[in-house]
């Protein structure tokens, strides 16, 4: 019998909601009726990344959601003090603080914490204080685990990109490799007493060997339900990724 540390919850990240309403500017599809679907369905959570072009989720998004959402938001955002002073107003239950680049056209790699600890120290206390749990995005790298863990970081999401990159190209010993290091790299973290999330491109296909890993307890993940929810409908989209999760931990 696996050891595992807890009940996996998943995060529905519902950004690209807001993409299709943006794509015509209008008022739908409308995120926070996605959230709230997403909250019945039976998510754990709902992730929101507010980007500082605001290319689609928009700051009366997340004033709705911190109005109407039972089940806690994970606020997605850069290191910067437009949206440090956004997070201390709203206090939202858990601050994801993820690298960003305009040009880029999704979160593209992990932050780098070593390089930028003293600032990224300073960024994140008032967080703390406020009673948000802070999160970090990183790829599987000891350096930055280490280094997450010393600026007082209470949570790590494992950038789970390059492992379905991997398996989307058909790369699958660089998959197998990365998904070793994500089961070596969720384990020593875990170790250091750090709560273990991950996220970022996961599939039907690719969710299960990932949920598998007894060390994590939070999956978010967006791009890819809201896609398949025009196929299946929203909720039956979230729960066959919620099936696939539990079929991981059986
Ligand atoms: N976790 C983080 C930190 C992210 O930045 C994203 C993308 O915004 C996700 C999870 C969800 O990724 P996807 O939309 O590819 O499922």
């Amino acid at each position: 019998m696996t050891d595992y540390v807890g009940a996996l919850r998943l995060g529905v990240n519902i950004d690209h909601v807001a993409t299709v309403r943006n794509a015509r500017g209008g008022a739908y599809p409308d995120p926070l009726r996605a959230a709230k679907l997403a909250q019945e369905a039976g998510a754990d959570g709902i992730t929101a990344h507010l980007r500082e072009d605001r290319r689609h989720i928009t700051d009366a998004d997340i004033d709705g959601l911190m109005e109407v959402l039972e089940i806690p938001l994970n606020f997605e955002m850069a290191a910067t003090p437009e949206m440090q002073a956004i997070a201390l107003r709203h206090k939202p239950h858990a601050v994801c603080i993820v690298p960003e680049k305009r040009e880029e056209r999704t979160t593209e790699g992990g932050l780098e914490v070593a390089r930028e600890e003293n600032q990224l120290a300073h960024f994140i206390a008032p967080l703390r204080e406020a009673g948000c749990r802070v999160s970090i995005f990183i790829a599987a790298d000891k350096r930055q685990i280490e280094a997450a863990h010393r600026i007082g970081a209470q949570v790590i999401e494992l950038h789970t990109g390059a492992y379905c990159d991997a398996h989307s190209e058909g790369r699958f010993a660089d998959r197998d490799a990365e998904l070793e290091r994500m089961r070596e790299m969720s384990a020593f973290a875990h170790s250091l007493g750090l709560e273990v999330h991950a996220g970022h491109g996961l599939t039907y296909e690719t969710v299960k060997p990932v949920a598998a890993f007894p060390e994590i307890l939070e999956l978010n993940i967006g791009h890819f339900i809201i896609g398949e929810s025009i196929f299946l409908g929203l909720a039956p989209a979230i729960a066959e990724m919620r099936r696939l999760m539990d079929e991981a931990r059986d």
